[in-house]
């Protein structure tokens, strides 16, 4: 995030010292790629390498997935309503295709967890699609609701609590991911024409009962996908406040503006976010592209450089058959795709969309998963032959 916040007391200068009564308190600098990028400063009673001890957690599979050998080049479809939901926000969750820059698939957990997470190999983009989510973090406490994309920077402890029957679409970033290079002035605010400005995105608060507690802690932390359990025997987040550029942030749909043209839009123009190797669109309820000859269903494409998985999340999904709230498509680079049979036609003349849905455009080639396999809906590659008389 571009937005400076601070919280508590924190010392008047870097590097100086700064007390709580008598106690000195423990500077940690939280940084990005070395020191050359953004960072947080924190103040910590206890230094953050007072650990107990270690030991390997192998609680979580999703790290290392499953490749389906020999995938038949075809347009696919998964239906996330066909996973049972299990595990804990960090156990229960399912990839269904990933590369060297991203892991994508859902978080669907059933149960608490008290651990906290660290994943040291990847900055974590998750969009909550249902149910109701309490972050905790380093940085602090945000709650979620449905149409909240949420990034969690690498190396950040966090954990989520949850109420009900929550299902997260998740992406592991492997390089970064954040808001586009293009949507910033070079001072590095949002301009004006971007999709969203400052005030869109939800950014943490100051968790007192985390910070100022004196419950010891667990992180799991995620390196070169294995996990590791770290025992510390005091409080690992109490802090007196921290400073900076770095921590979780979340932004909703609904604070996103979508763009509308004369004549259909590419999908990039609904861009998101960024990040190495792929990019985020929201597609948002809209007024639709506005000459009297527009067609404003998708153009059929083939987009040769990208695999695209699109996550239907609500509305009427005019121009696809079969698909459902929960529903993910998955078109690999170069087939051709776009509206089903009929779709094309009956768009003509349509003023608005209702639809909400979130594409991930991956920029090299997807590997699909044994787990993606499992609920994948096995007509999808003959929706669009047309009927025949
Ligand atoms: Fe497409």
């Amino acid at each position: 995030m571009n937005q400076y916040l601070k919280y508590g007391r924190i010392a008047p200068l870097h590097h100086v010292a700064h007390y709580s009564g008598n106690r000195l308190l423990h500077e940690y600098c939280f940084t990005r790629e070395g020191f050359e990028e953004p960072y947080s400063i924190l103040y910590l009673h206890h230094p953050p390498t007072g650990e107990s001890g270690q030991e390997i957690y192998e609680e979580a599979r999703w790290a290392c997935p499953d490749p389906v050998e020999t995938p038949v080049l075809q347009r696919r479809h998964f239906r996330t309503g066909n996973l049972e939901a299990c595990g804990t926000y960090l156990t229960g969750r399912t990839i269904l295709a990933f590369n060297d820059d991203v892991h994508y698939g859902v978080c669907h957990p059933q149960s608490p967890e008290t651990a906290f997470f660290a994943n040291n190999d990847a900055d974590e983009l998750f969009f909550l699609y249902r149910g109701r989510v309490h972050l905790q973090s380093l940085f602090g406490k945000m709650d979620l609701e449905p149409g909240d994309f949420l990034i969690i920077p690498r190396s950040c402890p966090y954990r989520l609590n949850f109420e009900g029957n929550p299902l997260l679409l998740y992406v592991e970033a492997h390089g970064d991911v954040g808001v586009p290079e293009e949507f910033r002035n070079p001072w590095g605010q949002l301009k004006l024409d971007a999709p969203y400005s400052e005030r869109s995105f939800k950014v943490p608060e100051w968790d007192a009962a985390l910070f100022e507690s004196e419950e010891p802690a667990t992180i799991i932390r995620k390196r070169q996908a294995r996990f590791t359990r770290t025992h510390y025997p005091e409080n690992y987040f109490k802090m007196e406040g921290w400073d900076g550029y770095v921590y979780p942030h979340a932004l909703n749909l609904d604070r996103i503006q979508p763009k509308t043209g004369r004549v259909h839009l590419p999908p990039s123009s609904h861009m998101t976010f960024a990040g190495r190797g792929f990019a985020v669109m929201s597609f948002l309820p809209r007024v639709l592209d506005f000459d009297q000859n527009a067609v404003p269903c998708p153009f059929y494409h083939s987009s040769v450089d990208c695999d695209e998985l699109l996550f239907y999340v609500s509305g009427d999904f005019t121009s696809r058959k079969g698909v459902e709230s929960g529903s993910i498509s998955f078109h690999p680079s170069g087939i051709p795709h776009g509206p089903h049979p009929g779709a094309y036609q009956s768009s003509i003349g349509k003023k608005d969309t209702r639809e909400k849905a979130v594409m991930v455009d991956t920029f090299h080639p997807l590997n699909l998963t044994e787990a993606g396999r499992a609920i994948e809906d096995p007509d999808y590659p003959k929706s669009w032959r047309e009927e025949r008389a």
